[in-house]
């Protein structure tokens, strides 16, 4: 059977990173499904949402992956998940598996971004540390993807104007030594969502 949904020209993966609490989750339900929540719990595991777009007469479906941005660097990771990894990091020390644990991070990690021609970096703009974490982030990025994929910068939370801690001339600098496009958003009040997203995806290709 016929569906509309299935009939674009390209598909693009999109993936979402930056530490954790930026509003990842948020833009991405905000782009794919025009809804917010104050109350979001952090990611488990990948996931991803599509959403299909007009760009320059073709019909581009974009396919956005999200991930906790808590648990990649150091020990920092989520209550519940403690009494699974605590075991691993004490294997670790004491029969040096660290091996197989490294292993299989790194496994998930190229997972997540294979085939990705577009990113979106997040930081919070009331929280200075991760706009500080998004060299890490870029770092990881270039990583596992190759020279040409697109990277905007995202400078989340912009309804929280009394709140701000990074600056938006630093950000647009900082995006500008990096080679990325830079964008300052808000989930909750639907801002520049729409425009960060297409424009990455106009940018590909
Ligand atoms: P992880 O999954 O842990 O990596 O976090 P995340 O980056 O996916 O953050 P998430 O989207 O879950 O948002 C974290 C918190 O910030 C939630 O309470 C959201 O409601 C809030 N939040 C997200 N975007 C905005 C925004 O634009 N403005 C405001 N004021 N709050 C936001
Ligand atoms: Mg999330």
């Amino acid at each position: 059977a016929y569906k509309a949904e299935d009939d674009y020209d390209y598909l693009f993966k999109v993936v979402l990173i930056g530490d954790s609490g930026v509003g990842k989750s948020n833009l991405l339900s905000r782009f794919t499904r025009n809804e917010f929540s104050l109350e979001s719990k952090s990611t488990i595991g990948v996931e991803f949402a599509t959403r299909t777009i007009r760009v320059d007469e073709k019909v581009v479906k974009a396919q956005i992956w999200d991930t906790a941005g808590q648990e990649r660097f150091g020990l920092s990771i989520l209550p519940d998940m403690i009494y699974m990894v605590l075991p691993m990091y004490k294997a670790c020390a004491s029969y040096n598996s660290c091996f197989s644990v490294k292993i299989r991070y790194r496994a998930i990690t190229s997972a997540y971004y294979r085939g990705a021609v577009g990113a979106l970096v997040v930081y919070d703009m009331t929280r200075h540390v991760t706009f500080e974490n998004i060299e890490r982030w870029l770092k990881e990025l270039r990583e596992h993807t190759d020279s040409s994929t697109i990277i905007m910068l995202v400078g989340n939370k912009a309804d929280l104007r009394h709140l701000r801690a990074v600056s938006t001339e630093d950000a647009k600098d900082f995006a500008e030594r990096e080679n990325s496009f830079f964008m300052e958003t808000s989930a909750l009040e639907s801002m520049n969502v729409e425009n960060a997203f297409s424009e990455v995806l106009t940018q590909i290709h």
